[in-house]
């Protein structure tokens, strides 16, 4: 069977990460459709929108979606604000294609233990952070200036049914692994993190088989650098997520490492699912051939595994990642003394080499 795959690579240093994940992809051998479309600040230069319907409808119209990061400097000032690339493309597509659970796993690679600004000693970090993509501070209204633009407006509402379905993926993802969630919030300050609690309190009362506690962001916060390994799945609203998975990502030694998912609800035995990196667009070293894809190429590994029910694939590009860094190559982001420096292409030949070589 074919799949199609809607190709959104974007700015900054989006097209060349997703070139990469492309080329990996197809390495596979397995069949694939791409399909390219603009999106964010190169749609906006392009059509004057950064989220051009044409490229909605292909979403649609895909069994999932591929992208690589949108904004940058240049399109800061964007009058108004929703048609700023993050706000007019990114929020729209999650919100459209109603991609309300974000995975995002961080997971230390052996060969990159020196990268972590760690170090070993404090246990490895494998955990994966579900954060809810459709709701909260993000979304929703009143949201806008007022008193002449002296005082600004952002509201953060959830609704039970967003709280329960994004609580019962990560149950069921905490299934798949240690049976354990810490619930992150900020209850002792937050109307919307008390209603969070009440909510994932009542699942957990009725799904005993998993642990839930709950920690306050800023206690989650530290610690992540203090122990990582006591964490095995967060579930956080929103921004909180947005917030704690930068930070995990760091631990497991660069943002350029880490991928990601955003899944909708199944239809028909299908997730259709969104995949980007947990990076943005870099606009400091765009085209340059510096920017480090292996967040870009697990996320190809993400779509395989929970959009095309391919464990077995996914895992064969995850074992090419780390062989090719076991051989020594490293992007800039990641390079340590002994290694190989290496570009954006030549890292991704290496995964396709590693991928081709364990076939
Ligand atoms: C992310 C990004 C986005 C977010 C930005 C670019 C809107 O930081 O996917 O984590 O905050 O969700
Ligand atoms: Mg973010």
């Amino acid at each position: 069977m074919t799949r199609r795959i809607a190709v959104l690579a974007g700015d900054g240093i989006g097209p060349e990460v997703t070139a990469e994940a492309v080329k990996v992809l197809e390495a596979t051998g397995k069949q694939f459709h791409f399909q390219s479309a603009l999106v964010g600040g190169a749609a906006y230069d392009a059509v004057g929108q950064p989220l051009p319907p044409e490229t909605l409808e292909l979403c649609r119209n895909s069994d999932a979606v591929l992208l690589g990061a949108v904004g940058g400097p240049k399109y800061d000032k964007i009058q108004p604000p929703s048609m700023r690339p993050e706000v007019g493309a990114l929020l729209p597509l999650r919100r459209e294609l109603n991609l309300y659970a974000n995975v995002r796993p961080a997971k230390a690679m052996k060969a990159l233990l020196n990268a972590s600004p760690l170090k070993s000693n404090r246990g490895l970090i494998d955990l994966v952070v579900i954060r809810e993509l459709t709701g909260g501070i993000y979304f929703a209204e009143p949201r806008e200036r007022r008193n002449e633009g002296n005082t600004a407006v952002d509201t953060c509402m959830y609704h039970r049914h967003e709280i329960e379905r994004i609580t019962h993926r990560a149950f069921a993802i905490a299934r798949q692994r240690r049976n354990e969630i810490v619930h992150v919030d900020k209850a002792n300050v937050l109307e919307t993190s008390r209603l969070w609690r009440e909510i994932v309190d009542e699942i957990a009362k009725a799904n005993t088989d998993v642990k839930v506690t709950h920690m306050l962001v800023d206690n989650c916060a530290m610690q992540l650098i203090r122990e990582p390994s006591q964490f095995d799945v967060i579930l956080t609203e929103n921004m909180f997520g947005d917030i704690i998975s930068d930070e995990a990502s760091m631990i497991t030694g660069s943002l350029g490492l880490l991928p990601s998912a955003s899944l909708s609800d199944p239809k028909d035995g299908h997730v259709f699912g969104l995949y980007e990196p947990v990076h943005g667009s870099a606009p400091d070293i765009a085209g340059q051939g510096r920017a480090n894809p292996i967040a870009a190429i697990l996320s190809g590994a993400l779509m395989l595994r929970y959009s095309f029910e391919d464990d077995e694939t996914a895992t064969r590009i995850e074992t090419a990642v780390e062989h090719a860094l076991e051989a020594g190559l490293r992007t800039a982001d990641v390079f340590e003394h002994g290694c190989r420096l290496v570009s954006t292409s030549e890292f991704g030949d290496a995964v396709v080499f590693k991928l081709q070589a364990a076939a």
